[in-house]
Formats: C-alpha cells, structure tokens, sequence
C-alpha cells in the first residue's frame, strides 16, 4: 500500500475524494496523514471522520518559507509518506521542498494545463472563448503548474456557463481523476521520461466530442 499525505487549507471535496476512494477493497493506496495550514479548513472533518491522523501547521507561525516546509516534511516522514496529494493547499512550497519529493509530489488543477495555470482561472477560460475546459493532475515542479502531466479530463464549456457553475462541473471531474492518477502512480504505471509521464498498459481511445455538437 502506497502511504499518501494529503495537503489542503480548505474545503476539501478531493481530499473526500481521495479518502473514499482509499476506502474501496483494492485501491492500492491508503491516506496517511492530513495536512492543513489552516485550524479552519473545512476539509479537516473529513480526516476525522475517516479517523485519518490530521495535523494543522499554520505557515504563519514560521519567519521562513522553508522552514514551514521543513516542518511539514518533518510530519510526512513521521508517518511514512511516500507520495503527497496537494489539494487545495494554497501555499507555494520552496525549492527545497519540491526537489526532496521530487516525483512524489502531485497536484490539480482545474484546467487543461497547459492552459490557464495560476489563479481565477474559470474566468480567464470563459473569456477566452475556448469550448473546452477540465482538470489536470501532474507532478510538481518549481514552475506555477508546469510538471508532467499524469490525466486529464475534459468537458464542453456552455454558452451560459458562469465561473461557478463551471468550477462545480469540472470539481467532480476532480473528484474522478484524483483517485486514477493515484492508483496509476500506487500500481507503478507511471514513468516518467524526459519530464513526461508514460502509462503503463495504457488504452487509448478515439473517442472526441465536438462543441457546439455536430448535429
Ligand atoms: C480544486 O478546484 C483544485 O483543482 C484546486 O483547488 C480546488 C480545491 O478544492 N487546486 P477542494 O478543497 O478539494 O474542494
């Protein structure tokens, strides 16, 4: 089993996501420990209710940037953390950071990368104009959402959609493609050459959707 930590500052639907997928007979991962920045973060209910250890390590008690990575580095090994899960954690993790978990270090973004990284983004993918939006999970690196990319789901942006309406649909496209990269990462199918990922046993599919629809 894959020991994974989960790092949020809020709601925390993936990390739901992730601990009811980790519930699931034969999912190949199991959530370690819960990190969060803030003693307010919502998504820490759902850590006690799975009875998953949960620690808030607020960034604001440390001078250094680093020295609150070093702080939560320290918690993850304490618990055995081989993979981290950022989820809604809204703090940029130094250098340091990043290179100790190089290719063990993970987030989404809800976009398709590597289109519209950074904040506000639904608003930047409606003003657009581009039909199509969705989610990425990748690896971390020290660029803002640049890392190698693991999955990715996609879906038509509506004629009416605002920001909001957007984020929900795309949030339960989150919700599915969390659990796969994990599972794909836990099982050992993604290698990483070049800064880009290869997935074992991968079946690819034609399929494509069209927005507006053809008919
Ligand atoms: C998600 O939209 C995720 O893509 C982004 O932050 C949001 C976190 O939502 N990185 P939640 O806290 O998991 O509900």
């Amino acid at each position: 089993m894959l020991k994974v930590g989960v790092l949020i500052s809020g709601r925390g639907s993936n990390l739901k996501a992730l601990i009811d997928a980790a519930a699931q007979p034969g999912f190949p991962a199991e959530i370690a420990c819960v990190i969060s920045n803030k003693a307010s973060a919502e998504g820490l209910k759902y850590a006690e209710e799975a009875q998953v250890p949960a620690h808030v390590i607020n960034h604001k008690a440390f001078a250094e940037r680093e020295d609150f990575d070093r702080a939560i580095n320290a918690v993850l090994q304490a618990h055995g953390v081989q993979l981290i899960c950022l989820a809604g954690f809204m703090r940029l993790h130094t250098p340091w950071f990043v290179n100790e978990w190089h290719d063990r270090l993970v987030n989404i973004h809800p976009t398709l990368l590597p289109a519209f990284p950074g904040l506000h983004v639904h608003e930047a993918v409606i003003k657009s104009g581009t039909r199509f939006s969705g989610a990425t999970v990748f690896f971390v690196r020290n660029g803002t959402d640049d890392g190698p990319i693991i999955n990715q789901a996609v879906l038509p942006v509506l004629a009416d959609d605002t920001p909001d309406t957007l984020a929900a649909r795309i949030l339960r496209l989150e919700h599915q493609i969390y659990p796969q990269a994990v599972r794909l990462i836990a099982e050992g199918r993604v290698n990483i050459h070049e800064d880009k990922c290869f997935i074992a046993d991968h079946v690819a599919s034609d399929a494509f959707i069209v927005n507006p629809p053809l008919s």
